[in-house]
């Protein structure tokens, strides 16, 4: 039996299935003010027929029962029908899940851990990895403490771009416009500050960074939270980010493991009540070399925390999916932290135990806010009778206390209360913008405390070096990608002139500005109108959902044109909407117009103008239009581009009079002084694509296409048959030319690289070393507790909806003979893949390095990032199988971004390890490097644009 027959046997035997339902779309309503149905349509007056009516009634109320009784039947036809119709068995089974504490990297902190956890009761273990229940707690996921032995509640909250729900906090440039930037540099500093500001705040654990989904689809909503659909820069961006958030004793959590790529069907029932998620089915070479590798990078950057996503992936729910999490994640990888799921994306009680997950978020069941957990007392029962060992029940404790030790949050040097006076509670509620409130708002307490102190946690001085704001602005600026300057047309000056130029005497420019996009939301003097920030209103800055954060203010495009350029030459003309009969007559005269156009996309819990994943690529609110129009009238045009991802750009780009073009990505609360930044030439224009800009949605394959239809409707399947050839790698395999090229972006000065150099370092062989041992896990009392320890106790209050631990005196935990899943005493053999963080150590030993020395060759100052692509041996057998490897013709495997003056040389050494010269054998279950036949090593400033080679 497979994995997901044992999750589907376990949960009939065990006594926490789901309870029925699906769960109802979640919250509209940021905050208590949720929307739970529509809103009632006036009834039409009655017809009624003299002395008929009556009857018609009765009728009326027949055809109404026959109607619900034929839907009740088919729905439960439909149910029924959704499990055989699950292509259930392709995910294998693997247990037990491995014990945390076998690494060194972690030794001193589970020692500490174990003596901890070995105090606890079982209730005080449970409530560790249980939460609260939506809304029961300040943040929007909570932990129970363990109060008796001092430890904490925890707060986690999203997110990725900055604190959701939160005041005075920075909304920082996307993790899609950070990768822009290229910059590990600003990669480690935003995650730094991110950090901070969720310190400050009472975060204990930071729901981000995002790297799944990493980008199968061009148009998956939530793309523009990861770092981009190649797994090298994705991994780079998201350790980076990881560093910068754990430096400052803060839990980062890499999400969402694994292969969540599009909001459609994510979830059982939810946003699209399909009675199964979608199931993702990859291979195993392809979850390994693409979609997993991020996460691999993040565990060897020692991230704390893994959150398991909604969806299936061969057919077993990721959050109880043995493979993904004991085998994977735990074994292979070696993951000492703790793994928590997405909300709500646990759907078993004791099968995602055994297979992995540690902790439940928010802690209810199968439904939206039903309190009815599948853990808390349902924890404390199934290990009471048996059916989750205890070895099992210590472990998933262990983790997340073996986890706020390394990050030393027990330390108040380094992790200080959030606000003087206060205890360790966050300082923030994400549920009132009330400085007073209910500290469990949802919950029957009625009394209420200071819960939103209003710290302002974005730096300090105005324009001091930790001032976040300068850096948001940097960052925003050096993800903006200019791909198209015809004549040198940018960066103009304050004049609006060429930068070498000086307006003559009483010269006056006129600079046009058009498209909504360029300002502010109309009539409304605050960016945070919509909920999640799910509407495109205004200049776009950010995508919607849990990864979009409160604007503390929003700089518009407008306003930092306005105040940039020169007054007494310049004359801005705008027309800040899309509407083209609105632009001036005189457009023919103005010297250059700037016409602004964006296209948005976010999570699934909501939908603007029938959006989430996007329909198509193309600019929205008729941007194209927009282009064409001011285009043909005006002189000469610059498009800025605002989006969550690629935009299929084709009904313009070419149009003689379109000189400039910027792509912006998502740029944050400092968006207009970003751009200003890159159109004035105050920064070098530096950003390079992190995604491909095909020519249309088809040009990125079948595999790049969002399934908006189930297939099949009960259990829709999606099968990713392009393997590794996803973005660039499809376009590169199948010879499809895109406008620009994964990687590209334009200078405002001109560069030369020369002088390749290989420099060997080990000589090729095919297996890693052998996996070292691993360290003895602590071991803790396996002794069941009494029956008596997990009564309420006594005088105790019960909030009403609050998840306990304990177990009502009616509940029977009397031990039996519970079966655990096939394969459960299948002894596993240890992966030849593992024994280290992130996996086994000399997958990490540099084999080669590739120098190159870069010249900047014009007149200004610039950046450039020099970008090495591999393309493996042709003729590759794998040994284990006989079979024929193919290859992508070239991935990335490294880069560099650097700062060079004019005239100016520098040397760049990029060393590539032992991964990045191998790939994943199934046969071998294991990382092959090739050793017959030659590698061809590129370097160049983009996928397309590779000048220098060499072979090793
Ligand atoms: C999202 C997660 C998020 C969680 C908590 C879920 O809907 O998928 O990314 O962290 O909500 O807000």
């Amino acid at each position: 039996m497979d994995s997901s027959d044992e999750d589907q046997e376990l949960e009939l035997l065990s006594q926490y299935r789901p309870r029925g339902g699906w769960s109802p779309t979640k919250p509209k309503g940021k905050r208590s003010d949720r929307k739970g149905k529509a809103k009632e349509e006036p009834q039409p007056p009655h017809l009624r027929r003299k002395g008929g009516w009556i009857r018609s009634r009765v009728v009326l109320y027949a055809v109404i029962a026959a109607l619900a009784a034929i839907i009740i039947w088919l729905s439960l036809h439909r149910f029924k029908k959704a499990a055989s119709k699950s292509r259930d068995g392709e995910s294998p089974a693997w247990y037990p899940s491995p014990l945390g504490g076998t690494l060194k990297e972690w030794n001193a902190s589970y020692s500490k851990a174990s003596k901890l956890v070995a105090k606890m009761s079982l209730p005080e273990k449970v409530n560790v990895t249980t939460g609260t229940g939506w809304e029961t707690n300040l943040c929007v996921g909570n932990t129970a403490p363990a109060s008796e032995v001092g430890f904490p509640m925890l707060c986690l909250q999203d997110g990725p771009l900055g604190i959701r729900f939160a005041d005075n906090a920075t909304l920082w440039p996307a993790a899609v416009t950070t990768s822009a930037t290229w910059s590990k540099d600003l990669m480690y500093k935003r995650g730094r500050a991110l950090g901070k500001e969720h310190r400050l705040k009472g975060v204990n654990i930071l729901l981000g960074p995002s790297m799944g989904p990493l980008g199968r689809m061009p148009g998956g909503g939530r793309n523009w939270e990861g770092f981009g659909p190649d797994p090298v820069l994705a991994g780079i961006a998201a350790a980076e980010t990881i560093r910068g958030i754990q430096d400052e004793g803060v839990i980062a959590t890499a999400k969402h493991y694994i292969a969540n790529e599009q909001e459609h069907f994510r979830q059982e029932g939810g946003e699209w009540g399909v009675p199964n998620s979608l199931s993702s089915n990859i291979d195993d070479r392809t979850l390994h070399e693409l979609y997993l590798w991020p996460f691999q990078d993040s565990i060897k950057a020692g991230v704390a925390s893994v959150m398991c996503s909604y969806n299936k992936v061969n057919n077993s729910y990721a959050c109880q999916n043995s493979k993904l999490m004991n085998d994977i994640l735990k074994d292979e990888l070696g993951f000492q932290g703790f793994i928590q799921s997405d909300w709500l994306a646990q759907r078993s009680g004791v099968a995602s135990a055994l297979a992995g997950l540690d902790m439940t978020m928010p802690g209810d069941g199968p439904n939206w806010a039903d309190y009815n957990s599948f853990w808390g007392p349902n924890l404390s029962e199934a290990v009471l009778n048996g059916s989750v060992p205890i070895q099992r029940m210590n472990d998933m404790a262990l983790r997340t206390v073996a986890a706020w030790y390394q990050l030393e949050q027990d330390n108040e040097t380094v992790w200080q209360k959030p606000s003087a006076g206060e205890d360790a509670r966050p300082n923030f509620s994400s549920f009132t913008n009330d400085r007073i409130g209910k500290l469990h708002p949802v919950t029957d307490d009625e009394s209420e405390t200071v819960v939103n102190m209003y710290v302002d946690v974005q730096g300090e001085g105005e324009e001091g070096e930790n001032d976040h704001r300068v850096l948001a602005q940097k960052i925003a600026a050096e993800g903006h990608v200019l791909v198209k300057n015809e004549d040198d047309l940018l960066p103009l000056n304050v004049h609006g002139l060429s930068y070498d130029q000086q307006p003559k005497k009483d010269q006056n420019i006129a600079i046009g500005v058009f498209g909504e996009d360029a300002g502010p939301v109309q009539d409304a003097k605050w960016p945070n109108q919509c909920e999640d920030r799910a509407c495109n209103e205004g200049t776009l800055a950010t995508g919607w959902g849990s990864g979009a954060a409160e604007f503390p203010f929003l700089e518009t495009p407008i306003h930092a044109l306005q105040s940039s350029f020169a007054k007494e030459s310049v004359t801005l003309i705008t027309s800040l909407t899309n509407d083209v009969k609105k632009l001036p007559a005189s457009i023919q005269d103005i010297d250059v117009c700037l016409a602004f156009v964006n296209s948005d996309a976010g999570e699934g819990f909501h939908t603007w103008e029938g959006i989430n994943d996007r329909k198509d690529l193309h600019t929205q609110k008729g941007g194209d239009e927009l282009v064409k129009a001011v285009a043909d009238k005006c002189k000469q045009t610059v498009v800025i581009v605002h989006a969550v991802g690629p935009v299929v750009i084709e009904d313009w780009v070419d149009h003689p009079k379109v000189k400039a073009v910027i792509l912006a990505n998502l740029p944050g609360e400092k968006s207009g002084f970003a751009l200003t930044d890159v159109l004035l030439g105050l920064e070098d224009a530096s950003g390079r694509l992190p995604y491909t800009v095909g020519k249309s949605l088809k040009d990125y394959g079948p595999g790049g296409q969002i399934m908006f239809k189930p297939k099949p409707p009960d259990a829709p399947q999606q099968d990713f048959e392009e393997g590794l050839l996803i973005d660039y790698r499809h376009f590169d395999n199948k010879s499809i030319e895109p406008r620009y090229e994964f990687g590209y972006g334009l200078s405002y000065t001109t560069w030369q690289l020369s002088a390749l150099r290989l420099e060997p370092i080990r000589e090729k062989s095919p297996f890693p070393l052998p996996r070292p041992d691993l360290e003895q896990p602590p071991t803790l009392p396996t002794s069941v507790p009494d029956r008596a320890t997990v009564d309420f106790p006594s005088n105790f209050r019960k909030l009403s909806k609050y998840i306990y631990p304990y177990l009502e005196p009616e509940r029977d935990a009397t031990p039996g003979d519970y079966p655990y899943p096939d394969g459960y005493n299948t002894l596993q053999q240890p992966s030849p893949a593992g024994g280290g963080e992130g996996g086994n150590p000399s997958l990490w030993d540099e084999h080669l390095a590739v120098s190159v020395t870069i010249r900047n060759t014009g007149q200004r100052k610039g950046k450039q990032t020099v970008q090495v692509y591999v393309s493996f041996p042709d003729n590759v057998i794998d040994d284990s199988t006989g079979g024929h490897i193919e290859f992508p013709s070239r991935v990335l495997r490294g880069f560099e971004k650097v700062e060079v003056p004019p005239g100016g040389q520098m040397d760049i050494r990029i060393p590539l390890t032992r991964r990045d010269l191998s790939y994943w054998s199934v046969g071998y279950q294991n990382w092959v490097m090739p050793t017959v036949g030659q590698f061809n090593i590129s370097v160049g400033t983009s996928s397309r644009n590779l000048p220098l080679m060499v072979q090793w």
